[in-house]
């Protein structure tokens, strides 16, 4: 057993390898004066671009418009850093017409239950009566992200039983050994007591320290990573640093895969927090710039579309009507349509006619038979 300041290493064996499997110690870590000192200046800049993302926010009207998208955009981009590959159109479009484009199957579902899970989460920790931010929501959470072929074998909305490992071919050369099964639930408890606590932390330090925690305790068979990434999403909303759910941190995740990881792997072997939550905090202001710049530009193509349609000979009520559907039914069949506006199959066939004519909507490939339909600016600048 080797003493180490941020956990310590107990000896286990599987199938009669022994090796050893880290335990952390319970958050907080203990961190100088001198060392949150070097934090001043990022955490600064980090809460102004959450203010700013806040008063983008607040500036839009249809709010709901942007966090479908946003919410869509960042399942795709937290399942794809397992190796999801589907396109937003295909997914938006199994979400109306059960059809699958060229992506497969597997890889939508997998991107519709991360949906699901956040949405639900999101519910739960808003409504009197539901779950708070706690080992019960993240079960039902893995439940409902493990839903499906994939994930059957995941040991769905339960902690694990056995032990598990992140990187090489067993535990015995692995990057790193998660504490063995029977500490999980302690290690939660203690987790989920951290984030009710009192700390004098600022709250986005805080957040920083608990996905890390999560991610070293690795509760789950499967999808780590992807509950880590949420709970990120649930505690912005939980401290109020946010007051809509619009920053996601996967897209930054992924593009810094390689010094993420290093990071996770720095404080456990370094007890170097300090450059993690740099990072992190580095990333909260990109992509809170980000998702302030992207919901100004989706408001402006909206408004800018409008007043195309308005000016358009012939438009109609029905289009119009259909238009204002658009932001949170970026793609759409014949069906949808007739449903969403209680009209005729030919009123309906008219309003997207006439929004192919004003250059609104694209027709998606040469579909015979339920043709879909996207949004096409729009679309484009989530894409
Ligand atoms: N060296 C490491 N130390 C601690 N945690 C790590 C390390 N490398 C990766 N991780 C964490 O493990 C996660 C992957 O775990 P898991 O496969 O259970 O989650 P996932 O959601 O299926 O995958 P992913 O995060 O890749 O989408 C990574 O996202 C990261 O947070
Ligand atoms: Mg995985």
């Amino acid at each position: 057993m080797t003493a180490q300041p941020t956990g310590r290493y107990v000896t286990t064996s599987v199938a009669g390898e022994s090796f050893e499997a880290f335990v952390p110690r319970p958050l907080p870590p203990r961190l100088s004066t001198r060392q949150l000192a070097t934090l001043t200046e990022p955490l600064r800049e980090a809460e102004a671009a959450l203010a700013r993302l806040d008063l983008a926010g607040e500036m839009i009207p249809s709010l709901d418009w942007f966090i479908y998208a946003f919410v869509r955009k960042e399942a795709l981009l937290s399942s794809e850093i397992e190796g999801t590959r589907a396109t937003l159109v295909d997914v938006l479009a199994w979400e109306q017409t059960d059809q699958a484009g060229d992506s497969r199957i597997e890889d939508i579902e997998e991107v519709t239950n991360y949906v699901a899970a956040i949405n639900y989460a999101f519910e739960q920790i808003h409504s009197p009566k539901g779950a708070p931010i706690s080992i019960r929501l993240f079960n039902d959470c893995h439940r409902i992200l493990m839903q499906g072929v994939r994930g059957a074998n995941k040991q769905p909305g339960e902690t694990r039983r056995s032990q598990n490992w992140v990187g090489g071919s067993r535990p015995g050369n692995a990057v790193f050994v998660p504490p063995p099964p029977e500490r999980v639930a302690d290690l939660l408890r203690d987790l989920e007591r951290y984030i009710y606590a009192e700390d004098d932390l600022a709250p986005l330090l805080r957040i920083a320290l608990v996905h890390v925690q999560f991610e070293t305790i690795h509760p789950y068979l499967d999808g780590n990573g992807r509950l880590g990434r949420m709970l990120i999403a649930l505690l912005l909303d939980h401290w109020r640093l946010l007051k809509s759910p619009l920053l996601y941190l996967s897209l930054y995740l992924k593009q810094n895969q390689a010094a993420y990881y290093r990071w996770l792997s720095a404080i456990r072997i370094e007890d170097d927090w300090i450059g993690w939550l740099r990072f992190f905090l580095d990333g909260v202001s990109e992509i809170a710039d980000d998702a302030a710049h992207t919901a100004r530009g989706l408001y402006a193509r909206v408004n800018k579309d409008r007043k195309t349609l308005l000016a358009t000979s012939g438009t109609t009520v029905t289009a119009i009507q259909l238009f204002e559907q658009l932001p949170e039914h970026p793609v759409i069949t014949m069906p949808l349509v007739t449903r969403l506006l209680t009209t005729s199959k030919p009123t309906a066939g008219k309003a997207i006619e006439l929004l192919i004519a004003a250059g609104i909507l694209a027709e998606v490939g040469e579909r015979k038979r339920n043709r879909l339909y996207r949004y096409h600016n729009y679309l484009q600048l989530l894409e």
